[in-house]
Order: C-alpha cells, then sequence, then structure tokens
C-alpha cells in the first residue's frame, strides 16, 4: 500500500520564517484551492535555486473554508478555535481561513514565496496577519529561553503529527494551532534570572531542565507536560518563532514577540496545554510566562496530505 505524502510538517526548525494568516472572499473559493494545490510545485522551483537553505510551505485549511473549499467529508478534528477565557488570561480565537507556513535557514526565498503565493491570491483572498520570524542566537526566544529543546524526534515525532487509522480518510494529515504572542520584555528583564528559570522551569544559560520537586506548579513547562490516561506523554511538535520591530508596540517602545506554532494529530492536546496554561490545572494556577505574554491570535487549522491539496 502507497502511504498518503505528508506536508512538511516534520521538516526541521530553521533560521527563518513568514507566517501567513489569509481569509478567502466570497467567491474566490475555486482560485484558492487552485493555488494550493500549486503551493509544494511552486516551493521546489523557488527552493531548487538553493537547495542548501530547505525551503518548505506546509498548507493549513481552517473549519469554515474547509467546507467552502474542498466539501465532502471532513477530517475529524477539525473545528473552529475557541477561545479560551482564564479568570485573569485570555486565549483569544481570531479569523483565518488558510495559514501558509513558510520556512528556510534564509528569509530571501520565504520572502519570494509568500510573494508569489499572495500575488496569486489577490482578489481571491486578503492576507489577515504576516508575521517575519527569525532565529535568535541558539535557538533563543525573546525572554532569553532556549525554545524547542523537548520536541519529539525520531519516529515519536510522526506518531505525535500524523493522523492514522484512528481517520482513516484523513491519515497522514495533521493539524496545527497559531498564536501570536507579544511579550512585556520591561518587566521580564526586571525580574532575576532565578524568577524567570522558575517561570519556565529551566535553566537559562545552560537550558538544563530544573528537577520537577523544584518546579513551580505555575511553571510553563510543568503546565505544558502532559500525559494520557495510561500515563504516556502526549508530545506535539513546536515551531515557535522570535519575530519583533524595535520601534513598534503600543508606545512605539518595540514590539516583541513569539509567534506560536503546535503540530499535532489531535487538537485536543494542544487544547488541554492551553486550558492548563490560560485557566490551571486544578483552575487557579496560571502559566508564569503569561504575565509578560499576550495572545493576541488564536486559530486552528487541518493540514491535508499533499495528495489531498493535489487531487
Ligand atoms: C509565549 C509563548 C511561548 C513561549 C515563549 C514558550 C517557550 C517555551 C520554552 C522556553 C520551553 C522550554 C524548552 C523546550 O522544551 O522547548 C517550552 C516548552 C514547551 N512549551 Fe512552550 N512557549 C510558549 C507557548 C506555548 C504554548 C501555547 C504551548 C502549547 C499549547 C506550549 C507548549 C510547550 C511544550 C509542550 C513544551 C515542552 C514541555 C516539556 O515537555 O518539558 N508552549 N516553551
Amino acid at each position: 500500500m502507497i502511504l498518503p505524502e505528508p506536508q512538511a510538517v516534520t521538516s526541521p526548525l530553521t533560521r527563518a520564517a513568514v507566517f501567513l494568516v489569509l481569509t478567502i472572499e466570497p467567491g474566490g473559493e475555486g482560485v484558492v484551492r487552485e493555488l494550493l494545490a500549486d503551493v509544494q510545485d511552486m516551493a521546489r522551483a523557488i527552493g531548487f535555486r538553493n537547495v542548501e537553505a530547505s525551503l518548505s510551505c506546509v498548507v493549513g485549511i481552517g473549519s469554515d473554508a474547509y467546507d467552502r473549499v474542498y466539501g465532502g467529508p471532513r477530517p475529524a478534528g477539525l473545528h473552529p478555535f475557541a477561545e479560551i477565557r482564564g479568570e485573569r488570561h485570555v486565549a483569544p480565537a481570531t479569523p483565518g481561513d488558510v495559514f501558509l507556513h513558510i520556512k528556510a535557514e534564509q528569509l530571501d526565498l520565504c520572502f519570494e514565496l509568500a510573494a508569489r503565493l499572495t500575488q496569486r491570491l489577490r482578489g481571491a483572498a486578503v492576507v489577515v496577519d504576516e508575521v517575519h520570524g527569525f532565529r535568535y542566537f541558539d535557538r533563543r526566544d525573546l525572554l532569553g529561553f532556549v525554545d524547542g529543546t523537548e520536541n519529539p524526534v525520531g519516529p515519536a515525532v510522526g506518531n505525535a503529527l500524523l493522523v492514522g487509522d484512528d481517520d482513516p480518510d484523513f491519515a497522514g494529515g495533521s493539524y496545527v494551532v497559531i498564536q501570536k504572542y507579544l511579550h512585556d520584555l520591561t518587566t521580564w528583564n526586571a525580574m532575576t534570572v532565578e524568577q524567570q528559570e522558575a517561570a519556565v522551569g529551566r535553566e537559562k544559560l545552560s537550558d538544563i531542565e530544573l528537577p520537577d520537586a523544584e518546579k513551580s506548579p505555575g511553571a510553563h513547562t510543568a503546565l505544558t507536560s502532559i500525559e494520557d490516561e495510561d500515563g504516556t506523554e502526549l508530545e506535539i511538535l513546536r515551531d515557535n518563532m522570535p519575530f519583533g520591530s524595535v520601534a513598534g508596540g503600543p508606545d512605539g517602545g518595540g514590539e516583541y514577540g513569539t509567534y506560536f506554532v503546535g503540530y499535532t494529530r489531535d487538537p485536543a492536546v494542544i487544547e488541554r496545554m492551553l486550558r492548563n496554561m490560560f485557566v490551571g490545572d486544578p483552575p487557579g494556577v496560571t502559566d508564569h510566562l503569561l504575565e509578560v505574554s499576550t495572545a493576541v491570535t488564536g486559530s486552528l487549522y487541518f493540514v491535508p496530505t499533499v495528495d489531498q491539496l493535489e487531487g
């Protein structure tokens, strides 16, 4: 049996990325469907000009858009992202019909592909959010911590990410949740390194995990480490990227952010992590990172196989 070909969801983290969220104009569905069928070919053509830079593009399609563009049977886990509201923190749900995750070792390739794709979508879809992400030193976020260490590796990646026999019509597909976070670096930088390490649950310079006994219940890595009822760890693949502008932001003092991208075979896993972060488990103790991080976007997409996109 030939297995369906997944999109490049398991490809390694890169130095650069462009994240595009689009909404589809009424009547634009046909153009979008045709374009999505061509994305892999366009990425191959542009990427071939510098193969070492490993250009790839993952396409995600939102719940309402799925019916508009494809119709027919739906992936079992696909639904609109629902706002998560805790007592002090909110993970908002924001519009998004198509998500394009373009990544490479060089920004020029990402930019070229992003430009070509959006040119073809003119009149059919509108870019509602565009973020250019960059690698910050040794894979650190703008809070200064190494981000991505506990991502699954080897065969565990496919198990965590790809739909299997549980939804056979969509096997080889995946789901992606994205959120754009803005950081309050003034408050963060006024904290001691020990306080920051307690918030994350890892040492800052060495990236070594703090012992469980010493971890604060509100540590980010405590609230996002979850297991199923058999005690098996539930993993996701995070492709977070720093982004920002030194003169942007509400007071002109800069905009410093983390673009969260989480791939999973089952969106319920990420939704549970988010509930732990924003509401607490048990409710009350929320993620210390949220004291300095505000989610400003949030959406969920199905990631079809290459065969489905091109079919
Ligand atoms: C403000 C945005 C975020 C920042 C700056 C951030 C940063 C980090 C850092 C520094 C780590 C420790 C190193 C590592 O294992 O990667 C980490 C771990 C992790 N994060 Fe996040 N993260 C953010 C949002 C999220 C969200 C929204 C989720 C899921 C819904 C998430 C899930 C995880 C998971 C599963 C781990 C690994 C936990 C473990 O097994 O130890 N993160 N994150």
